[in-house]
């Protein structure tokens, strides 16, 4: 045992179990060990933010005895706090040295060759992981207030968050648990969409508001029920600023994270129709009321009021929608979304280049439904923090359920049918209970 030594251990540290216990009492062995904890954006990188904040993280691992000290490590990438501390050892499991953290693993070995530290990997602890713990924990759920304030959170740490839309439990549940690798990182929905198209859609009707708020959080509710993921809630125009003032309130008490409200007034009819259907723009005054009152009516801090600019819809042009931003957010709205029906990102990129001179810190968020070849990083570069997918998960499931009602009835049989069909064991083990 040689106090002199110094040690450096990263860790994300969110759910402490016996394997992270295992290492640092390795790491302790060595010397002083310093903790390297990821932030939220460190983590964010490359893996879904983790259920503590960081300074919870730091207030757990900081009481550990085997810790001497918790400094934050920014990046995945270890070697700016290598070169920083010059640690005679870094400690690490040696489960990274296959899979995503490979890469990582092999710059640690080199930034320690220039000053000859050495890397020490123990032997992963069997039996418990992270990922099986998190697992544990999504069955268990979440509560309204955690779920709420994790929108706020995912702004804080990603470059941009990204939201798909779910109408139902199920489509919820994709949302929640669908991954995919892309560029050799595992990516996932940041969270929810609840649409007012596809909420109308799914139940036959017109996206004109038509659908009340009772039925609309009972699809929420039913999504909350299954899912811990946050969700921005499409309230049309918000209806009077005094009516608005109670779907504010009754949200924030769901656990909804933010509503986006649009400037329209009159019979609402969706954006994407444009100008060929009658649709009124509401005038500064009247939507700043409207922002205003929800504003005033919410009671958490975390809550936001995202205000929608219909005016590219309405063939107003980007001076005008630039000029609404602006009124908006002094009226105390916590967002931005810019809406367009154009086959090209060109109008919206060109209002994002007028947004970012505002100097303002609150969030941008893109539609991209009829520009659909934009890609997020390219969003992200141009200054928007928030994608929606406003509709998709309606849209898949639409073109193949009628195709199999058409198929059933051309045949006068099913079996023509089973190429678009899920598998009666697949349709169960989409519920994660029946699983169990
Ligand atoms: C929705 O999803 O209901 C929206 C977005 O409001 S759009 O349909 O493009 O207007
Ligand atoms: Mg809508």
């Amino acid at each position: 045992m040689s106090a002199q030594k110094t040690v450096y251990v990263g860790m994300s540290a969110d759910l402490i179990h016996p394997g992270h216990l295992n290492i640092l009492e390795h790491a302790a062995t060595l010397g002083n060990v310093t903790v390297g904890l990821l932030t939220d954006a460190a983590i964010a990188s490359y893996k879904r933010l983790p259920h503590l904040t960081f300074d919870q993280r730091r207030a757990v691992v900081a009481s550990l005895k085997t810790v001497h000290d918790v400094v934050p490590q920014e990046t995945l990438d270890y070697v700016e706090n290598l070169r920083k501390y010059k640690p005679d050892f870094v400690v690490h499991g040696d489960d990274w040295k296959s899979g995503v953290q490979r890469k990582t693993r092999q710059r640690v070995i080199d930034a320690l060759a220039e000053w000859g530290g050495e890397l020490v990997e123990p032997a992963y602890t069997e039996g418990i992981s992270s990922t099986q713990l998190h697992e544990a924990l999504k069955q268990i759920g979440t509560t309204p207030n955690v779920r709420l304030s994790r929108l706020r959170r995912l702004l804080d740490s990603k470059d941009i968050v990204r939201i798909m839309q779910a109408h139902d439990g199920l489509t919820g549940l994709l949302v929640e648990s669908s991954t995919a690798a892309r560029d050799g990182v595992n990516v996932e929905f940041d969270g929810m969409w609840s649409s007012s198209l596809t909420d109308s859609t799914a139940r036959g009707k017109p996206d004109i508001e038509a659908v009340d708020l009772s039925t609309r959080l009972q699809t929420v509710n039913e999504i909350f029920e299954v899912t811990t993921k946050p969700m921005i809630y499409d309230a049309d125009t918000g209806g009077k600023p005094e009516h608005f003032a109670f779907t504010v309130r009754s949200l924030e008490r769901t656990g909804v994270s933010a509503v986006i409200i649009e400037d329209k007034e009159g019979l609402k009819r969706n954006s994407l129709f444009g100008t060929e259907v009658e649709q009124t723009q509401s005038s500064i005054e009247d939507f700043s009321l409207r922002l205003k009152a929800g504003k005033a009516a919410q009671i958490t801090d975390d809550f936001m009021v995202i205000a929608r600019i219909e005016s590219l819809i309405l063939g107003k042009g980007v001076e005008d929608a630039l000029a609404r931003a602006e009124a908006y957010l002094a009226a105390g709205a916590d967002g931005i979304m810019i809406h367009s029906r154009e086959k090209t990102p060109d109008e919206v990129f060109e209002f994002a280049a007028g947004y970012a001179k505002f100097n303002t810190t609150a969030p941008l968020v893109a539609v991209p439904s009829s520009y659909h070849t934009v890609t997020e990083a390219e969003l992200a570069e141009r200054g928007f923090n928030i994608v929606i997918y406003a509709n998709h998960m309606l849209r898949a499931a639409y073109p193949q359920m009628a195709l199999t009602a058409k198929t059933i009835l051309e045949h006068g049989r099913t079996t023509e049918a089973e190429p678009f069909l899920a598998s009666i064991s697949e349709a169960l083990a989409i519920i994660p209970e029946n699983r169990a």
